[in-house]
């Protein structure tokens, strides 16, 4: 029994021995799951079936009768504390594992959440929405056309004949196949009223291009609204009375207009028009100084207008002795320019961020 009891020693012995790394542990998170690993590896070698123990279990049956009892017992009490130390730090070890896992899984709530940018409107974009709003208040509807168009739609029949400047390639940009971009919104009046017929009543907003240098004034793509609207009875007071009306909701109650006689192919008469400065209220002069946006003299032009010309109602079969009509045309660039104190339209296309986001 001595020897049988020594071979169970010299089991515990060299438990302890490799065992001795795990007692009084101060395990980190990050080295915790390979000590387990350690710990599952030391279990089969202590006390699994290949394992020194295990042999000394067999002998149980060998001690002589007399001593089988007390032998048996101190094997499975060496046993017992073999497990228990094992499964002590294993517990402590997978406890270090899933504390690790909760840290670097940890969100903190109560941090503000990341907020998304806003973006702004263009001030093109606004001034239109501006105007389109009023316009639809009064009973317009808005409406949208292309801009690559043939010479029919952006000359001929708006009644501007063959020979005449602005046909002319210097000034309007044209496709390798015949196509013009159009040069002005005018365009969509023969267009409108092909698909709608008269009495109509339209605003048509949209880019437009001319082969022009750009400059602080000018630029080769462009916007601008076109207005038109045709009924029976239709006479330049309503011009006058529309385009004044639009006006005063724009700048304020007290905004003046003014026409002045012009032409333009595709109204007879023609006028241009202009309205009274919405900076120094039509004084022209700003806390004793010249105003800018009108330049001193109280006045801003803005567009053209005038009775749509018989030519233009005939070339969409309407009968001009029945029907009369006016139309108006203005650009947007100038509009946002003077509202918003821009002294070069060409900031309007350069994206830059620092400059639109003044917008908001
Ligand atoms: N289309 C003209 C331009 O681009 C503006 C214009 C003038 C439009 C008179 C009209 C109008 O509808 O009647 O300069």
């Amino acid at each position: 029994m001595i020897e049988e009891r020594a071979t169970v020693e010299a089991a515990k012995a060299a438990f302890d021995s490799e065992f001795e790394k795990f007692e009084d542990l101060a395990v980190n998170g990050d080295d915790a799951a390979a000590l387990l690993n350690e710990v599952a590896a030391l279990r089969v070698r202590h006390t699994g079936k290949k394992s020194s123990l295990a042999e000394a279990k067999k002998l149980i049956g060998k001690v002589p009768p007399e001593s089988r009892g007390e032998f048996g017992q101190f094997v499975q009490s060496v046993e017992k504390d073999l497990v228990e130390r094992l499964d002590g730090v294993e517990a402590l070890l997978a406890a270090a594992v899933s504390n690790a896992k909760t840290e670097a899984e940890r969100v903190d709530v109560t941090l503000p959440g990341r907020r998304v940018k806003r973006g702004t409107l263009h001030p093109i974009t606004i001034v239109r929405q501006r105007i389109e709003e009023i316009f639809v208040s009064m009973g317009y509807s808005i409406e949208d056309d292309r801009e690559i168009e043939t010479d029919y739609y952006n000359f001929d029949a708006l009644n501007i004949p063959e020979g005449h400047p602005a046909r002319e390639s210097q000034d309007t940009f044209y496709t390798t196949d015949g196509f013009a971009l159009r040069s002005q919104t005018s365009t969509v009046q023969i267009r409108a009223m092909e698909r709608r017929g008269v009495p109509i009543r339209i605003i048509a907003p949209g880019k437009v291009f001319r082969r022009d240098t750009p400059d602080m004034t000018h630029v080769p793509m462009f916007h601008q609204i076109e207005g038109l609207c045709v009924d029976k009875g239709i006479t330049m007071a309503h011009l006058k009375g529309t385009v004044t009306e639009w006006l005063k909701r724009l700048f304020g109650e007290d905004t003046v207009t003014r026409f002045r006689p012009s032409y333009f192919p595709f109204t007879e008469p023609s006028a241009e028009f202009d309205f009274s400065c919405f900076k120094c209220h039509g004084t022209g002069k700003l806390e004793g100084e010249r105003c800018r946006p009108c330049k001193g003299s109280g006045w801003i032009e803005l567009g053209g207008s005038g009775m749509v010309h018989p030519n233009v109602l005939k070339a969409v079969g309407v009968d001009p002795k029945v029907y009369s009509g006016f139309a108006f045309g203005f650009g947007l660039e100038r509009m946002a320019a003077l509202m918003y104190s821009i002294d070069d339209i060409r900031h309007l296309f350069e994206n830059d961020l620092r400059f639109l986001e003044q917008f908001g």
